[in-house]
């Protein structure tokens, strides 16, 4: 996609774990939800916005990581990943050209997320915000407990959201965000926080739920069989 308007777009893709919680053979993003890997999947939801592509793959399966991003209709890069997902996007961002405007981060795990989440968090963007995180309500009551598992409190759930990908960040924050690398947080969003930086939330979906265990693809082949009916 061309968006000379307002600079480029880029997707980073960390896909570099190894998918321990999963336990397949493989690393998570080479595993196949209907046929189709999970990083190939994650590429093409980006592709569609995104100009450009860098995924940081598992060192030693770099050209693999290339194979399955080669229908990807974008100007794609991959790079090895790093220790820590953290790590693996800080390589990423080494490589990005100059000339991208905005980054969208998202997850190799997340194959399902639907061009809509992607498209709030890019035009929040390009309306001027510096950092955007797609997020649903929890549905759940939420306790605090104590180290002996006795409940504390009751959390108020309405002030808190389940975070997904992609986050969305204009370059120049991003890059801010990942010089000092004392600053360590679960997700991109953590870092804006550790500075100060505002973060927007957009509403995610279901669709976009991260493939952590088996059970977690079986869900998103029922997912996918839903939404291809
Ligand atoms: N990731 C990465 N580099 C790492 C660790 C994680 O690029 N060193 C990526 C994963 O490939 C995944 C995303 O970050 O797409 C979210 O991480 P997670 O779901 O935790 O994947 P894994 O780390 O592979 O899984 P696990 O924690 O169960 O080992
Ligand atoms: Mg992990």
């Amino acid at each position: 996609m061309n968006n000379a308007a307002t600079g480029r777009v880029a997707a980073i893709i960390p896909a570099a774990g190894s998918g321990v919680r999963f336990g397949a053979q493989i690393p998570k993003a080479f595993i196949e939800l209907d046929g189709i890997s999970l990083l190939t999947r994650s590429a093409l939801a980006m592709s569609v916005v995104a100009d450009v592509i860098v995924v940081a793959a598992p060192s030693d399966q770099l050209k693999l990581a290339s194979d399955h991003l080669a229908n990807v209709d974008a100007e794609v890069h991959v790079v090895a990943g790093g220790e820590a997902r953290q790590n693996s996007i800080a390589n990423a961002l080494n490589v990005l050209p100059e000339d991208v405007e905005f980054v969208l981060v998202h997850d190799a795990a997340r194959p399902l997320v639907p061009i809509e989440v992607t498209t709030r968090v890019l035009t929040e963007l390009q309306s001027g915000a510096v950092a955007v995180i797609p997020v649903l309500p929890i549905a759940d009551t939420i306790k605090r407990v104590d180290a002996q598992n006795k409940v504390v409190e009751t959390v108020d759930r309405n002030q808190l959201r389940r975070v997904q990908t992609p986050q969305g960040f204009t370059r120049q924050t991003l890059h801010h965000a990942y010089v000092d690398p004392t600053i360590v947080a679960t997700d991109d969003a953590g870092l804006m926080e550790a500075l100060g930086i505002s973060v927007l939330t957009v509403a995610g979906d279901e669709l976009a739920m991260k493939i952590t265990t088996a059970h977690d693809l079986t869900i998103a082949s029922a997912l996918l069989g839903v939404t291809n009916e």
